[in-house]
């Protein structure tokens, strides 16, 4: 079976799934307060529907998943899904995107029915902070999510953090610390226009260049943040390490000030069953219809091929007529 390449000669070996459009939380830079308008159930992609997708996708070369959401634990009976997709030949690693609200309680069985690993959000440390960016009180028990995790998944733990100009970009130091003490990754997300207020501008952009100096200057006794050499140069995410050898990295995802689309090597598939070749695609492949309208394997096969063929050659943020995506992020899956 021919491999998934796109005409820019890139290989997709990276499959993000979105389980669920909904969320727990109501975060500034990805969805309003209220109005968000939900599927109806009956239009999510059922366990089996994703399973034969992934079946159809493996000897084309995807090797990760990724389980995105909205919110991917609120998906009742997740880790059926999981042990679903772990059976599947050529699949070498599942992992999953969360808030961490509801973690502690299903870490286990997450882990228990094959999920390798979990990376969480969370962009502020302290509990005033964090409601005003999630507008929901919950620090504490997303705190217990993180710590429940670091002990169940083996290998460091990875923080997503969104820093915003004036909101919560002076906890810069306060999230290098809790790398060094705790030993997880903290990965500096740069804001990027996906959020359905779109109330993103520029100004409020915070780039990873400006966090790795502010981290600098914070380091004590001539300590300072050094390139991984284990860092892998297809990834996303630009990974720093500390040069008193402390434990902990830092990584920067600097999507907006520094694209890495040339590398990209991941499509999407929407909780509704619409496949994206760019988290900024305006054109979708709908293949809930041939998931469950008889199609064949093949035909499945075809469809996602050519909307690979087709992919964006990046995102355009920084071009004057940039356009923003058809969908906000909690309907994408980040
Ligand atoms: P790892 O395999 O652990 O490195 O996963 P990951 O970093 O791909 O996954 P995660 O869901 O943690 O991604 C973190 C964030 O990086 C996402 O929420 C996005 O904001 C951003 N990101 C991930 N993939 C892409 C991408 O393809 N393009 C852009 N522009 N941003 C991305
Ligand atoms: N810009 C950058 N990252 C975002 N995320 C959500 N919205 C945005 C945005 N507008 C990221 C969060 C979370 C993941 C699911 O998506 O950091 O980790
Ligand atoms: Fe890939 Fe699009 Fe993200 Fe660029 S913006 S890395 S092309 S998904």
């Amino acid at each position: 079976m021919p491999l998934l390449i796109d005409q820019l000669g890139r290989k997709i070996d990276n499959l993000r799934i979105s389980v669920t459009d909904r969320c727990n939380f109501r975060c500034l830079y990805c969805m309003p307060e209220e109005g968000m308008e939900w599927l109806p159930k009956e239009g999510v992609l059922s366990f089996e529907e994703l399973e034969r997708f992934v079946r159809i996708l493996a000897p084309m070369g995807i090797r990760k998943l990724r389980l995105t959401g909205g919110e991917p634990l609120l998906r009742r009976d997740l880790p059926q899904l999981i042990s679903l997709l772990r059976t599947i030949e050529g699949i070498d690693d599942i992992a999953l995107t969360t808030n961490a609200l509801l973690l502690a309680e299903q870490a286990a069985a997450l882990q228990e029915s094959g999920l390798d690993r979990v990376n969480v959000s969370l962009d502020s440390l302290l509990r005033e902070r964090f409601e005003q960016i999630t507008r929901r009180d919950a620090l504490d028990r997303v705190l217990r999510g993180i710590e429940q995790a670091a002990k169940t998944f083996q290998g460091p733990l990875k923080i997503n953090a969104v820093l915003m100009r004036g909101l919560n970009d002076a906890e810069t130091p306060a999230f290098a610390e809790l790398a060094r003490e705790h030993g997880h990754t903290i990965r500096f997300i740069e804001y990027m226009p996906l959020d359905a207020d779109e109330s993103w501008s520029r100004s409020s952009l915070v780039t990873g260049a400006e966090i790795r100096e502010r981290i600098d200057q914070h380091l004590e006794n001539g300590t300072r943040l050094v390139e991984d050499p284990a860092r892998d140069q297809r990834a996303p995410a630009a990974d720093y390490i500390f040069s008193d050898g402390a434990p902990g990295k830092i990584g920067f995802i600097n999507s907006v000030s520094e694209p890495f689309c040339e590398n990209c090597n991941r499509i999407r598939i929407t909780a509704d069953g619409k496949l994206r070749t760019c988290l900024f695609s305006q054109e979708e492949t709908d293949l809930a219809p041939l998931l469950r309208g008889g199609a064949s394997d093949e035909r499945i096969a075809k469809a996602v091929r050519m909307a690979v063929h087709d992919k964006e050659p990046g995102h355009r943020i920084n071009e004057p007529d940039f356009v923003r995506a058809s969908r906000s992020m909690s309907q994408i899956g980040g």
